[in-house]
């Protein structure tokens, strides 16, 4: 099932998520399935609960974008363990269409999360993947890739989106 996504402005996408504590359910197995319908159709390469209005940590990630089944993850109350090295790098949102901007991020990122049985995992992952994997968790505390953006970009942003709100070109 297509979810609506929530679009920057919203305050569910500004409020740090809490921790899953029910593993194993059909209502589990069906929001993954849910948001990775979602990501794919909006042709976005991770969605974290937030943005489908939901504050509960757990995102899904494919840098495949629905071409590489092996490459499906899903991330719950994950944490980030380890990094290495930066890289700067376009960046967007399925929250913030049609924004995209320069944002700094490591290298490599490890995480360790839970699956949908609960189980504890850890995967590494580089350039982009650390970089989703970096975006995605920044989603559950709250944060969106525009706070890690100079205040004077921030702010053009900002101004650009109070424009399409006004102009009813932003829902
Ligand atoms: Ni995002």
């Amino acid at each position: 099932m297509l979810l609506p996504i929530r679009k920057y402005g919203d305050p569910v996408l500004e409020t740090p998520s809490e921790p899953i504590t029910e593993f194993g359910t059909p209502e589990l197995e069906e929001l993954a399935a849910n948001m990775f319908e979602t990501m794919w159709a909006n042709k976005g390469v991770g969605l974290a609960a937030p943005q489908i209005g939901l504050l509960k940590r757990i995102t899904v990630v494919d840098v495949s974008a629905g071409e590489d089944e092996s490459q499906k993850l899903v991330l719950i109350n994950p944490e980030i363990i380890h990094t290495e090295g930066t890289q700067i790098g376009e960046e967007g949102c399925l929250s913030i269409p049609g924004f995209r901007e320069d944002v700094k991020r490591a290298m490599v990122a490890t995480v360790r999360a839970r699956n949908l049985k609960g189980e504890i995992f850890e995967v590494r992952g580089e350039e982009l993947l650390a970089r989703a994997f970096q975006h995605e968790l920044d989603h559950l505390n709250g944060i969106l890739f525009l706070k890690h953006l100079s205040v004077l970009k921030r702010d053009l942003i900002r101004r650009k989106i109070r424009k399409l709100v006004k102009a009813g070109e932003w829902t």
